[in-house]
Formats: C-alpha cells, sequence, structure tokens
C-alpha cells in the first residue's frame, strides 16, 4: 500500500515536471529562402528541430546549435532547416566540414555550385550570420536565406506591399535591401523599374493570386509577394 502510494505520486510529481520543463529541442517553423544562381530553389515554410546532418563532402555531424557550443542546448538551426527542406522537397546540398568550426561550410545547393569567387552566403534575418550555418540557432518566425554569389552583393532585395489589390487598379510596392533598409531604385517587379524611393506601380488586368519577386543584375532577388488580385 506504501509503496503503491509512493509510486503514484511519483508518478503524479514526474507528470507535472514533464508538463512545467519546456521540452529539448523542439523545433521551429522558420521562413526558409534558398536563392540560387539563376532561380529561387526553395522558398516557405520550414519545421525543423536540430539534429545530425550528413553530405557527401563532409560527413555525418550534428548541427544543433552546440556544434563548437556556440549554444549551451539543442536547438534548429539554419543548416538543419536547409537539410529538411532538401528532404522535402528532394534537392540535394552538398557542404565541406571544418572541424576547428565544427560546422560546414556550404558549396553547392541543388546543383549550383561554388566557384573561385562565389559563395554561399546565410542571412538571418536579413543579417549575415556572425557564425556558421549549425552553430546558429533559429526561432520561430525567423527568415533564413542562403545566397548563391551572396557576399559583397549591392542590395539583398526586400519587397513588399498590399496582399490584395483590385484588378485594373494600380498598387504601389516597395523594394527596399532588407540588411539596411535603404529603398533601392532600379529593380524589376512585374516589368516595372523601381523609382528612387523604391516604389513601383503595378495594375493587374487578370484575377487570381500574383507571385511577385523583385530583381537586379547587383543584388540578391527578394522574397516572394503573394498578391490575391479581385474584381
Ligand atoms: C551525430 O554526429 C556526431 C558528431 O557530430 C556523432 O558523434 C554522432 O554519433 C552522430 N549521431 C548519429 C545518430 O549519427
Ligand atoms: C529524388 O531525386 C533523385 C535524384 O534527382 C531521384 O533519383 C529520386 O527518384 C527522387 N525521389 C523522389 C521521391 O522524388
Amino acid at each position: 500500500m506504501h509503496f503503491m502510494l509512493f509510486s503514484l505520486s511519483a508518478f503524479l510529481l514526474s507528470t507535472i515536471v514533464t508538463i512545467a520543463a519546456p521540452p529539448p529541442n523542439a523545433g521551429a517553423v522558420v521562413n526558409l529562402r534558398i536563392e540560387g544562381a539563376q532561380r529561387t530553389i526553395f522558398e516557405g515554410p520550414i519545421f525543423t528541430r536540430g539534429h545530425n546532418v550528413t553530405t557527401k563532402s563532409g560527413g555525418n555531424h550534428h548541427c544543433d546549435g552546440t556544434n563548437n557550443n556556440e549554444n549551451p542546448k539543442p536547438g534548429p538551426t539554419c543548416t538543419s532547416a536547409l537539410d529538411d527542406a532538401s528532404k522535402r522537397k528532394n534537392f540535394s546540398f552538398d557542404g565541406t566540414y571544418f572541424p576547428e568550426f565544427d560546422d560546414f561550410f556550404i558549396t553547392s545547393i541543388d546543383g549550383d555550385t561554388q566557384t573561385d569567387t562565389q559563395f554561399w552566403a546565410i542571412l538571418l534575418n536579413f543579417q549575415f550570420t556572425p557564425v556558421g550555418g549549425c552553430q546558429q540557432q533559429v526561432k520561430w518566425g525567423d527568415d533564413v536565406l542562403f545566397a548563391f554569389d551572396g557576399f559583397g552583393r549591392a542590395h539583398y532585395l526586400k519587397l513588399s506591399g498590399p496582399k490584395i489589390a483590385r484588378q485594373n487598379r494600380p498598387v504601389a510596392l516597395t523594394v527596399t535591401d532588407g540588411e539596411t533598409g535603404v529603398a533601392v531604385p532600379g529593380a524589376i517587379v512585374a516589368g516595372q523599374t523601381s523609382n528612387t524611393e523604391g516604389k513601383v506601380s503595378v495594375t493587374f488586368s487578370n484575377l487570381g493570386i500574383k507571385n511577385l519577386k523583385a530583381e537586379k543584375a547587383d543584388s540578391i532577388r527578394s522574397n516572394r509577394l503573394d498578391i490575391h488580385v479581385v474584381q
């Protein structure tokens, strides 16, 4: 009887502790974007938690933010998100592993392979990550960007505007540099060019969902803006 009571209270206690303590490495949904040389390879929400990642050139290593003792607890990372997207959408990526950083250096995604002068950059919420992609943990709702030839570009384009437009009525969209916040003139959106304030006026004659991006030769193309054109 005493034993049973003890077991019961121990069970209740462990249940309470389980509920109270945040689950380790619970994962997060992030907005992952992979901008390749000529096209967007992936753009959308992806659920990720820290896990081992295996690449052809780098082998099998943990990728949960505890790499190189960067964080005390395991969690989702930029590169774990890339790995999850590659499995979900069946595209390949490769990376070499550097023991001194306990991290991968991404060399290729879906056939876009680094050159002597063009490398894959990682930006978190439009800022360059100070550490590698398995050291850099991410939170719910973060914007994670892998950009080919992503270093030293003029701008990291960000496109914003309304989600709904009326048919045959112009809507104003705005192109900025997500890293610095400055307006970007000369970017192309739906065949129109942004002005000195980064503004573009676009008119849709057909109903439906329009997927727009801003592009500029010296810059990394923007996020996708989905506009619903209604009567
Ligand atoms: C994960 O990677 C670590 C090295 O970072 C290794 O020690 C461990 O065995 C790997 N775990 C699995 C399940 O492959
Ligand atoms: C994934 O891609 C590989 C290589 O392109 C292909 O061989 C394989 O059949 C694909 N798998 C699925 C489930 O689409």
